[in-house]
């Protein structure tokens, strides 16, 4: 037999599961998918309804078809072709966080010395080298001693010339970072169909633009 304690002790239990149990699915989101099933672009010329989920799923396509950063990076999800592919993605700076530039991969991994670069560093001397804009600036610069821009690219080219690697003097965006966010999504998205022979290409602006 049980007991009167016992019952009430496990109607106690019974009760505070229940309390935790609606805590916890009013209190925690619902898990929200791991990618998007659809994706709408708002355009000037129309909007495009992109079904993420079906090209995913359906198509017989690998992430990396598309997102071709993923794999490199080793995240576990791919980040937004915007994140890499800006509106003015031109001629993004070559230096910095946007640009293509690895300080320390030049410095540390392709036997490079430091005053390859920082022509006027000595190796020991007390001060780190100076910025090479602190001599060569904009609007600047003759025959002998190049403005800023003239610099970088006689410099960053230059060697990549002696080297025979890339990017080089064509390759505009191999140091100025990727082209721009609608170059990207219309060369991404029309190449596949061209290449699949399916889907809108470049003859059906509309069939994409149509929302
Ligand atoms: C396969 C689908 C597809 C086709 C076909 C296509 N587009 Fe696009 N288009 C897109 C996507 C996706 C974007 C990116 C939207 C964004 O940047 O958010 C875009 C962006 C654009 C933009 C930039 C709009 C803005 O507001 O920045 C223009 C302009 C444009 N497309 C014109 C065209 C023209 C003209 C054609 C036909 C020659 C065409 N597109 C065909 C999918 C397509
Ligand atoms: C046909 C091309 C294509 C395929 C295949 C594809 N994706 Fe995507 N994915 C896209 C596009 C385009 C976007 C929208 C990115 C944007 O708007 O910047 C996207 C967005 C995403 C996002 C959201 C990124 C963000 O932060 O905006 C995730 C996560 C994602 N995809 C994961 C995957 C995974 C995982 C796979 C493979 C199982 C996959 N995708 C297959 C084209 C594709
Ligand atoms: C981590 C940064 C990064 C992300 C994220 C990224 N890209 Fe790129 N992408 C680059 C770089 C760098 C290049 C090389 C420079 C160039 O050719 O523009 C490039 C090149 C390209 C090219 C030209 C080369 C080719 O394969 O034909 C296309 C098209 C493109 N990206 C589309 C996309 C789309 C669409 C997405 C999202 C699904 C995306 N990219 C996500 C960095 C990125
Ligand atoms: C090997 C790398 C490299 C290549 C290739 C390269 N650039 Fe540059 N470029 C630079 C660097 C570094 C700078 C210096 C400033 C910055 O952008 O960070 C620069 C500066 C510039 C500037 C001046 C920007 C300013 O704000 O003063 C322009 C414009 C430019 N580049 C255009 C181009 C064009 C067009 C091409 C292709 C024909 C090209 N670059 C190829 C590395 C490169
Ligand atoms: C391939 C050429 C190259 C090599 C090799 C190189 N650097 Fe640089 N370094 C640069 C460029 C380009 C900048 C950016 C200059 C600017 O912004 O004006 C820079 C910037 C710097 C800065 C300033 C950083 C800051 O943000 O304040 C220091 C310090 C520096 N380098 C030290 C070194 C040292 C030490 C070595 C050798 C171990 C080295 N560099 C090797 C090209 C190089
Ligand atoms: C303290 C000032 C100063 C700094 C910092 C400096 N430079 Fe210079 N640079 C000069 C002067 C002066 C000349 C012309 C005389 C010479 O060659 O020394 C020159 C010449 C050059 C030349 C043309 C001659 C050659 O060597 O091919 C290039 C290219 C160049 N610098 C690039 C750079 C880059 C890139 C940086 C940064 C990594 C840098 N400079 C840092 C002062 C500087
Ligand atoms: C003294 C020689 C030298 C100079 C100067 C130099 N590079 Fe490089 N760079 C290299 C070599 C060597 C590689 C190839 C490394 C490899 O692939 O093993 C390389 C590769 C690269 C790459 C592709 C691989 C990576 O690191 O992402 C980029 C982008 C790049 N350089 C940008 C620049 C820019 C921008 C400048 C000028 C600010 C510059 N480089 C100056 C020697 C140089
Ligand atoms: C790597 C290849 C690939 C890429 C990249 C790709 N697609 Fe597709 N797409 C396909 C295939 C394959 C089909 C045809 C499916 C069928 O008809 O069986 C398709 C069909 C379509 C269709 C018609 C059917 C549907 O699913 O709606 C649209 C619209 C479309 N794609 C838009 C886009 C847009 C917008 C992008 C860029 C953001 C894009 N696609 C990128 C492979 C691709």
């Amino acid at each position: 037999m049980t007991s009167k304690k016992e019952l009430k002790l496990a109607y106690g239990i019974l009760v505070a599961c229940l309390v935790v149990g609606l805590l916890g699915y009013s209190v925690l989101p619902a898990k929200s998918p791991e990618s998007p099933i659809r994706k709408m672009y708002k355009t000037t010329g129309g909007d495009v309804l992109f079904d993420h989920q079906s090209h995913r799923d359906n198509y017989g396509l690998y992430c990396e078809d598309c997102h071709h950063a993923y794999r490199e990076l080793e995240k576990e999800m791919p980040d937004s072709c915007g994140q890499c592919h800006q509106p003015d993605g031109k001629y993004q700076p070559a230096l910095g966080d946007k640009g293509m530039f690895k300080h320390d991969a030049h410095a540390q991994e392709y036997g490079l010395y430091c005053n390859d670069c920082h022509h006027n560093y000595q190796q020991g001397d007390p001060e780190p080298p100076q910025h090479c804009t602190a001599c060569h600036q904009r609007g600047m610069g003759d025959d002998m001693m190049p403005g800023r821009k003239d610099a970088f690219h006689q410099q960053c080219i230059g060697c990549h010339e002696d080297f025979g690697v890339m990017p080089g003097k064509t390759d505009c965006a191999g140091c100025h970072g990727p082209r721009n966010r609608t170059e990207a999504f219309h060369d991404q998205c029309m190449n596949c169909h061209e290449d699949f022979g399916v889907g809108p290409t470049q003859s059906d602006c509309n069939q994409c633009h149509g929302y």
